[in-house]
Order: C-alpha cells, then sequence, then structure tokens
C-alpha cells in the first residue's frame, strides 16, 4: 500500500491486537472518544486557529505508539510547533482532543501531564548549577534527596557530562547545553518527551552526533519521542516513523524509506530527497498502471498512485537513482531520448544532468561502471525506467 498505512505502523506497538484505522493515505484516524485504542499519543480530529479566523491545523488526526519515535516534518510554518504545544498543554486546541494513554488531557494543565520537554534555545535557568538544573524537576514533584541525587547523576552520565554538575550553564557549549537539556527532560523518567528543533542551534557535526545520542537514549529507555524538525536528513536518521506536514495537515504518515520510496503526492516527492518531475495528462488506466502522455508528446509508463480522471493533469515522480541510461532490452518500460548536459563526478557515482522531454533538470545517478565511461557532455543517450519506479501523482498547484 503507497505511503505505508498498516504497514507503516511501527513494531513497538504493544498490547496486541490492531491499531486505529487509517485512512487511504497513511493517516491514522482518531477513534470515537479515544477509548478502546492502543495509542500512547492521540490526535483526534484536532484543530487550531490562532486568530478565530483561518486554521494552522486541520483536523489532525494521528496515533502515536508507545515507544515510538515519531518525527514531525514540514516548511516552516506548516504547524508543528502548534501540534507539540497543545499536546504540551501549552496551547488549547481549538476543535478536537488530545489523549495520552487513553485520557483526555484537554483539560490536563501542562505540569499535570508529566512530559519531557526540549526546545531549540535550551532554557536552562542560568543561576542554576547544572546539578541543580537536573534536579529542578524532581525537587517539584517532591522526591527525596538521596534519589534526586542518584537520578541526577545517572542522567548525567547517560549524556556524558557525569563531571560537569557543578558548572553553570553559561561555562558549557553549546552542544553540553543541549545535553543538559536533554538530560532534564528525562531526568524525571517521563514516558512523552517532546523534542522541538533541539539540534537547531548546534553546528553539523554536533549535531549530527547529538541524533545518534538521542536516537540511542531513546532506544535504551524506550521513551516515547515526538519530535519536530524541518530537516529531513535528521528526520530519516532518528525516526521510527515520520508525519509529513503542509499547511497544517499530514501529508503522509510513514517510516523513512517508505516516504523516500514511496511517496502519497507530490508534496512529499518534492520534499523528501532529490525528485525528477515530468508533466502530463492521464491518458489511460490499467489497474495500478497508467498512462501519461506529456506535455512534450511522449508516452510514459507509471503507476497510478495519486491521479484523476482520465484527461486530468499529473505529475511524474522518478527519483535520480532508479533512472537507467542506455538500459538494455527488457529492462524498462519507457525510453525516452535524452542529451547529457553535465557531469559532476561523485566518485562512485556520476550526477548527470540530462535534457530530457522538454526539461533540462533532470537529473541521474549513474553508478561509476566502465559501462558508462564514455558519457560526455552533448552526448545523446537513452533513458529508461520501470513502471513500478515512475509515480503518477497529482499535480502541484503552482504547475
Ligand atoms: N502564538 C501565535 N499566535 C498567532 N499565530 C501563531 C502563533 N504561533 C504560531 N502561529 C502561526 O501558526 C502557523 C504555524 O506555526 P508553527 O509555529 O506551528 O509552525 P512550525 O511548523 O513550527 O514552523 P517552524 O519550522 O518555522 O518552527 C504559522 O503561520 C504561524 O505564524
Ligand atoms: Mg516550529
Amino acid at each position: 500500500m503507497p505511503g505505508g498505512a498498516r504497514d507503516a505502523l511501527p513494531d513497538m506497538v504493544d498490547e496486541g491486537s490492531d491499531v486505529a484505522e487509517t485512512s487511504s493515505d497513511g493517516v491514522a484516524v482518531g477513534g470515537a472518544g479515544g477509548a478502546n485504542d492502543n495509542a500512547f499519543v492521540r490526535f483526534a480530529e484536532v484543530q487550531k486557529s490562532y486568530d478565530g479566523i483561518s486554521l494552522v491545523v486541520k483536523s489532525l488526526n494521528l496515533d502515536i505508539a508507545k515507544g515510538e519515535f515519531l518525527t514531525m516534518l514540514g516548511p516552516s510554518g506548516s504547524g508543528k510547533t502548534t501540534c507539540l504545544m497543545m499536546l504540551a498543554g501549552f496551547e488549547p486546541a481549538t476543535y478536537g482532543e488530545i489523549y495520552l494513554d487513553g485520557q483526555p488531557i484537554n483539560n490536563v494543565p501542562p505540569h499535570k501531564r508529566d512530559i519531557g520537554m526540549v526546545f531549540q534555545n535550551y532554557a536552562l535557568f542560568p543561576h542554576m548549577t547544572v546539578a541543580e538544573n537536573l534536579a529542578f524537576p524532581l525537587n517539584v514533584r517532591r522526591m527525596g534527596k538521596a534519589e534526586v541525587q542518584e537520578r541526577v547523576q545517572r542522567a548525567l552520565d547517560m549524556v556524558q557530562l557525569g563531571a560537569f554538575g557543578g558548572r553553570r550553564p553559561a561555562q558549557l557549549s553549546g552542544g553540553q547545553q543541549q545535553r543538559v537539556a536533554v538530560a532534564r527532560a528525562l531526568v524525571f523518567d517521563p514516558k512523552l518527551v517532546l523534542m522541538d528543533e533541539p539540534l537547531g542551534a548546534l553546528d553539523k557535526q554536533l549535531r549530527e552526533q547529538m541524533q545518534y545520542e538521542i536516537k540511542h537514549i531513546h532506544e535504551n529507555l524506550e521513551v516515547t519521542v515526538v519530535y519536530v524538525t524541518h530537516d529531513q536528513s535528521e528526520a530519516l536518521t532518528m525516526s521510527n516513523r515520520i508525519a509529513v506536514f503542509n499547511d497544517g495537515v499530514i501529508q503522509q504518515l510513514a517510516p523513512p524509506a517508505d516516504l523516500y520510496e514511496r511517496p502519497d503526492n507530490s508534496f512529499v516527492a518534492q520534499f523528501i530527497g532529490e525528485n525528477n518531475k515530468l508533466t502530463g495528462t492521464l491518458a489511460a488506466r490499467n489497474g495500478t498502471g497508467c498512462e501519461v502522455t506529456l506535455d512534450t508528446g511522449e508516452s510514459v509508463k507509471a503507476l497510478a498512485v495519486n491521479t484523476g480522471a482520465v484527461g486530468e493533469r499529473t505529475m511524474l515522480s522518478l527519483r535520480p537513482e532508479r533512472v537507467m541510461v542506455d538500459p538494455g532490452e527488457g529492462q524498462c518500460d519507457t525510453r525516452v531520448p535524452g542529451r547529457v548536459e553535465e557531469l559532476i563526478y561523485l566518485g562512485d557515482h556520476i550526477r548527470t544532468r540530462i535534457s530530457v522531454c522538454g526539461r533540462d533538470d533532470f537529473i541521474v545517478k549513474v553508478p561509476n561502471s566502465t559501462e558508462h565511461a564514455g558519457l560526455a557532455p552533448g552526448n545523446d543517450v537513452a533513458l529508461g525506467w520501470r513502471l513500478e519506479d515512475c509515480r503518477a501523482l497529482d499535480m502541484p498547484a503552482n504547475e
């Protein structure tokens, strides 16, 4: 099933039985009343408007399993932080209900939700030492002194800052401060941790290192994480599933590989990874396949993923590594002529820009083999692909 509905559900869904209904686009549909389900977090028909006029979150239905690492990914302003704020309790939902562990929480104040949080700008208390910062959520919970000490040390060790308890935040690097923030969100053993662009302020190397650390902490603690980022590689690296947001709507909810290999619509195809697009009109449909007449006249066989009726416009999506150069007989379902414009040597493969079907921005990743050693700008080549690697999707609004 494209876009992974049931097959996209993470394997850490416990309690055995079935999970919430899913709509055709893979987004979980909230059950009535939130009872009788296995979702640990459930957004059921949640809407949010700040101004009473426009919705920045539109009828959000999303089930998150216990122990899952779910990432909300999307462009700026798509509603990710708003969703996290509603889950944390800092923003009320305009409509709909949010459930945590089966209980409706719309009327539960933030501090009673027992949710750990990490934000982009660490927000540690500057006048407290690192250890005091970590002890804070424990003291609020009136935990005994010995236990507080033990937990603080354990949390610091977890983020490899065991020796830094006596320092103040200002005496730490950005990455170390962010680790303290992660430790503080986890120190009271919350069942759910929300992270909003927690690594956004760090440089690339540190960000990648912290991605692995957070991922390992998640695996070791078996805590449920809802993570927000607009960095797709971060989302692909860390998540069990990714909810791709655009304009307050989940466009697709699926594991990383599914999103890349089987985008449900043109937004996801273009937002995740590199995408070659061709535009045309649906000429015929036969089962799961279809035939599309390109605007330049060529006929292309594709998978009918998200198309209208015959005669309607469609965008074809092809990943650069799925396109073959001079394919042998029987290797492909569609063959079109092209001309090599530019080669970029990348060691194991050659990124090749090709003019084809009226476009000059078609990218093909050609394996660095002797077979293609003769490729040069100006060469005429044949391009080919298999039907299943060419996805016929909705036409983007701006085309
Ligand atoms: N407190 C607020 N009052 C009014 N409008 C708001 C408020 N917070 C967010 N918005 C608006 O709601 C929409 C969604 O914002 P949100 O912060 O959820 O986006 P986001 O996906 O987190 O974006 P980013 O990647 O930039 O952080 C935006 O149009 C934003 O301007
Ligand atoms: Mg945000």
